[in-house]
């Protein structure tokens, strides 16, 4: 074992995880590389355009300025923890799907983690508090409206 390396315990989705991660790594890196869960995207890796964000203990993170060794006892929760065990899709995957909110996709992981919190949260939001929350996930493809119709829609219902 290297010096470099150190022991992280944490929850990911609901399963208790121990890894050994080099202390200069990424979460985003561990999540990927070593647990698999490629949902969580590798966009500009200095936190600006939220491809890699996920969930910890309830807030929005980007997973790729944030240390894998910081997620030591913390609870991490990526897209692949949404749906069902036979694959069944959530309500806010389906609403993405509805309201034509995904193009590429490379942005839809990152943008659906940011809408969980804000269900989770019970908030009401109009569109502007919507965009305004989700200024941290950058979309090149969809001119943002129907991913805003497909948080309002899951929102609001
Ligand atoms: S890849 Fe993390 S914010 Fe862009
Ligand atoms: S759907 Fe392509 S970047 Fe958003």
């Amino acid at each position: 074992m290297g010096k470099n390396m150190q022991l992280v315990r944490c929850i990911v989705n609901g399963r208790e995880i121990e890894e050994y991660v080099d202390v200069r790594e990424s979460l985003l890196d561990m999540l990927r590389n070593r647990l698999g869960l490629t949902s969580v995207k590798k966009g500009c890796e200095v936190g600006e355009c939220g491809a890699c964000t996920v969930i910890i203990d309830g807030e929005t993170y980007d997973s790729c300025i944030y240390m894998a060794v910081w997620a030591n006892g913390k609870n991490i929760r990526t897209l692949e923890g949404l749906t069902g065990p036979n694959g069944e899709l959530s309500k806010i995957q389906e609403a993405f799907m509805e309201e034509g909110a995904i193009q590429c996709g490379f942005c839809t992981p990152g943008f659906i983690m940011s809408a969980v919190v804000l269900m989770e949260k019970g908030e009401k939001l109009n569109r502007d508090a919507i965009k305004a929350h989700m200024a941290g996930n950058l979309c090149r493809c969809t001119g943002y409206h129907n991913i805003v119709n497909a948080v309002e829609k899951v929102l609001n219902e």
